[in-house]
């Protein structure tokens, strides 16, 4: 079974990914880890060095390698879904689960953490509410085409797995 998780940044993406792993006992891996180990650079470095548009390449080239695996569960990055047909790759090849956390809970972590995340290490909290808030709004569009949607409330544990078992 290959399992993609998406959402936002600060959605809990890779916190699941290694619960779920777990449960599987199937490997469990982060996109944005595995671009890192490519390009020998930080997400930073590449965005500020390479720029966006190049990041997008690498992250859709290295998606694809995800074909050749036959049981996982994969971290994307929060802008994977909406970049070179991504949506529709996934959605070919395995499920994919929207991780659906309202913005105020993704602003309070990602107040945190934002220093590793060139798209909004610069913001304050008003900037990255703005920022979020937008978004959100421009890729609903691409995360609605997942198989699957929890929302706030309905991401636990119990969730998952009625998911999970509905595809064994
Ligand atoms: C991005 C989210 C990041 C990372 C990059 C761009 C985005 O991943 O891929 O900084 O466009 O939302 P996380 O969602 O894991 O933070």
């Amino acid at each position: 079974m290959k399992i993609f998780l998406l959402g936002m940044m600060g959605s809990g993406k890779s916190y699941w990914k290694q619960l779920l792993a777990k449960q599987l006992k199937s490997g469990g891996y982060d996109l944005d880890f595995i671009i890192e180990a490519q390009e020998e650079k930080s997400i930073s470095e590449i965005f500020n060095e390479d720029g966006e548009k190049y990041f997008r390449e690498i992250e859709a080239k290295l998606l694809r390698w995800f074909a050749e695996k036959k049981i996982f569960v994969l971290a994307t990055g929060g802008g994977t879904p909406c970049f070179h047909d991504n949506m529709k790759w996934m959605n070919e090849q395995g499920i994919t689960i929207w991780i659906d956390e309202p913005i105020e809970v993704l602003v309070e972590r990602l107040l945190k953490e934002k220093s590793h995340r060139p798209l909004i290490s610069h913001l304050n909290e008003a900037g990255i509410i703005e920022f979020l808030t937008n978004k959100y709004n421009d890729r609903k569009p691409y995360y609605s085409q997942a198989t699957h949607h929890l929302i706030g409330e309905e991401i636990n544990l119990k969730n998952f797995k009625k998911i999970i078992n509905q595809h064994v």
